[in-house]
């Protein structure tokens, strides 16, 4: 497959890295304001030393990346609420191309979904958004490979509040000095506003109601609480009783929350430091538990490459 990225952070700049091992050319990059396209496949170490050399990933624009010939968008753009722009427009250009798509963006699937699936419905192309929900591990896929018998889902949805949480248990230390923890090791972005305050995972459970339930949600229909306001304190007090505080998405009868739970200290939805774990609750196979990490580039870029590989080529 001929690739085109949009979005030149770690998970785009994976994909780049990593695409050729998986049988693909990249034939367009985009960041926010350059573009850098070659028919004959681009060299992932030139796009990245001009990068870094000069900030901008090539002497195109990112419109020429859009307007490539290419038979994958790959929308790796920052996450945005409301009109979930720019991505959005990335995704209708390129269906309205007939193009496919794969989104690592939550944005178009979780704000608008509707207008996806109707753009998708006028289009040849196909769009599929695995890395959008858990990183590397295979929700999406595994919720379509069980052909509408998941009748519920549960989990830690962000590795950054998870991190939080398990270092503020195991250390006793306080909520501001593990952030900043976790933003020295890059663990948390600059701005880890959407994770601590639940909307992150708030995002990912609206997606998978709008999987699970074939209906339109947003986030305006979560109900969403975050760890940004827990004291210590409720920590102590759950490890007096065995337990342990993480925040916890739930997508069930039609709802979607996400907020501080209780959990068993050593339970299954216990995952520590920055994993991911979702529980999916099925008709006729009980309960399935799949766990991994959630977040980082060449994690996301995995989910990414693996929907590249469920579209059909032709
Ligand atoms: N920032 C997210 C996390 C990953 O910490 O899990 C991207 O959704």
């Amino acid at each position: 497959m001929r690739l085109a990225i949009v979005g030149s952070g770690a998970v785009g700049t994976s994909v780049l890295e990593l695409a050729g091992g998986y049988g693909h050319d990249v034939v367009g990059v985009a960041d926010s304001s350059s573009g850098a396209v070659d028919a004959a496949g681009l060299d992932p170490e030139a796009v990245r030393s001009r990068k870094h050399e000069q900030d901008t990933v090539g002497d195109g624009t990112p419109e020429d990346v859009l307007e490539a010939d290419y038979d994958v968008l790959v929308e790796a753009t920052p996450t945005t609420l409301g009109d979930a722009e720019p991505g959005f427009s990335h995704v209708e250009c390129a269906l309205e191309r007939d193009r496919h798509v794969v989104l690592a963006n939550k944005g178009p699937v979780a704000e608008r979904y509707d207008d996806v699936r109707a753009l998708e419905a006028d289009s040849a192309g196909s769009v599929l958004f695995e890395a959008a929900v858990g990183g590397a591990i295979p929700v999406l896929s595994t919720i379509d490979d069980l052909n509408g018998q998941v009748t519920a889902a549960r989990g830690v949805l962000n590795g950054t509040a998870n991190f939080v949480l398990s270092r503020m248990a195991a250390e006793g230390l306080g909520y501001e000095h593990v952030l900043a923890e976790a933003q020295d090791l890059g663990v948390a972005e600059a701005d880890p506003t959407f994770d601590v305050e639940g909307v992150d995972a708030a995002l990912k459970c609206v997606i998978l109601a709008n999987v699970l339930y074939e209906d339109t949600y947003t986030l305006e229909d979560a109900e969403v609480e975050g760890i940004d306001d827990l004291p210590g304190s409720a920590l102590e007090l759950a490890a007096e009783d065995g337990r342990t505080i993480r925040l916890i998405g739930e997508v069930a009868d039609g709802d979607v929350r996400v907020g501080p739970r209780l959990v068993p200290e050593n339970g299954t939805l216990a995952v520590s430091g920055t994993l991911n774990i979702v529980q999916l609750e099925t008709q006729h196979a009980g309960r399935l538990n799949i766990s991994g990490r959630g977040a980082g580039g060449p994690e996301t870029a995995s989910a990414i490459l693996a929907d590249v590989g469920r579209l059909p080529s032709e």
